[in-house]
């Protein structure tokens, strides 16, 4: 065992926690094995956890403002990982990358315009758009010996002059996509020819495997900076998703303006201490954990490739390039997508996210989460396994 011990299972019963705690509302019953909703089983790193006890210590959790070394935290962690220069004044705040998302609809498009989004993709990507009298535009992915692509034709088809933005989603979930860039370029020039704003969602932008590297779109060209809206957080790099704290870049000063209109407009600059300080914990010390973190994942990737290999060939690891939350190829299995469903719910007691719910073209995977310890994995694809063998007596 190396510094950090990530096959420690924790038990997060009873803790309120969406994952483990509130499987009955979402499933219609408690006794799964939680694989599902976007979090880790892993304690945050213990640079994070001591600022945080520090915190608690003082307290008094008054109003809290961002001091220069916060932005300068994530100035720096921006230029480290990837190697995109940026400037502390083009930050702004979001509690999360959702509601920044919603904010740029918000403040960006009018009723009637199109957003462009690329499923299967991370469901609040529609509700982001839906029930505002703005459209969703779908520009399916495809998939392609074993890895989704984006489909440029299609793209251009679909461009209307009623379409104003698209939303990016870099590294993408649930596909497990690092886009290149040269697709970015690409995706980049048509976006430019019809003058789209990007809301780039790189909240998954940390954690990228051996042999892939995270491009922002914005920093391939200063055309591209000047209209992308560039989502990040240590949510989901360093588990802290429930301290509801997200830096959202612009550029652009008009844009940026509007997006700050709105911000202030919901009155929800002020943010949450607790974040405020474990971002800049998590940015300025938190690297080590983070590669430990990624060696430890990409072994769970491993096992699971092997594990399915070995004993239920059927279903198949779509191998994520980034991100920990893969798809899963179930279509091997030749079932309809209620089966699918009830078989891994009902029968082998497995909680992961249903295809379907990600949008056209995710009908017959199904997506599980593997920032959990390896046994809790194995544990996992043993129920399956034991599910489909009943099935077939
Ligand atoms: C692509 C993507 N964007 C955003 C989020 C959630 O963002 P937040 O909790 O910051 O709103 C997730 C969580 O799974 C995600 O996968």
């Amino acid at each position: 065992m190396g510094k950090y011990n990530f096959d420690a299972i924790i038990d997060r019963h009873h803790t309120s926690c969406e994952k483990w705690d509130f499987l009955k509302d979402k499933f219609g019953r408690d006794d799964l094995l939680a694989m599902w909703v976007a979090d880790m089983d892993f304690t945050a790193p213990p640079e994070v956890i001591e600022v945080l006890k520090e915190r608690v210590d003082h307290g008094i959790f008054g109003y809290t403002g961002r001091t220069d070394s916060y932005f300068d935290s994530i100035v720096q962690w921006v230029d480290k990982r990837h190697g995109w220069k940026i400037e502390a004044n083009w930050i702004r705040h979001a509690p999360g990358v959702v509601p920044a998302l919603s904010m740029s609809v918000l403040a960006f498009t009018q009723p009637g315009d199109g957003i462009l989004v690329q499923p299967p993709v991370y469901p609040p990507f529609y509700s982001a758009v839906n029930g505002r009298g703005r459209r969703v535009v779908e520009n399916p992915l495809v998939f392609r010996d074993g890895r989704f692509e984006m489909d440029f034709d299609d793209l251009e088809k679909k461009i209307d002059s009623s379409v104003k933005m698209l939303f990016l989603c870099n590294p993408h979930n649930p596909v497990g996509r690092v886009w290149t860039e040269e697709e970015l370029k690409r995706l980049g020039e048509i976006c430019g020819r019809h003058d789209l704003i990007i809301v780039s969602d790189e909240i998954h932008s940390d954690i990228v495997f051996k042999g892939f590297r995270h491009v922002p779109i914005a920093s391939l060209s200063p055309e591209l900076a000047a209209r992308t809206i560039t989502c990040i957080a240590p949510s989901k790099t360093f588990n802290i998703a429930g301290l509801s704290t997200s830096a959202i870049i612009i550029p652009n000063k008009r844009i940026r303006d509007n997006y700050t209109t709105v911000l202030d407009f919901l009155h929800i600059d002020s943010g949450n201490i607790f974040g405020t300080f474990a971002l800049e914990a998590a940015y300025s010390k938190g690297e080590p954990w983070l590669e430990a973190l990624i060696e430890y994942l990409e072994g769970n990737v491993n096992f699971i490739e092997d594990y399915l290999k070995e004993n239920i060939p059927s279903i198949k690891l779509v191998r994520p390039e980034a991100t920990y939350v893969p798809f899963l190829d179930c279509r091997g299995l030749g079932l309809s997508n209620g089966a699918l469903f009830d078989l891994l719910i009902n029968k082998a007691r497995v909680a992961m996210n249903n295809g379907a719910w990600f949008g056209k073209g995710g009908e017959g995977f199904m997506r599980i989460n593997i920032a959990t310890p390896r046994a809790l994995i194995k544990e996992g694809l043993d129920r399956i396994a034991r599910a489909l063998a009943c099935i077939e007596k």
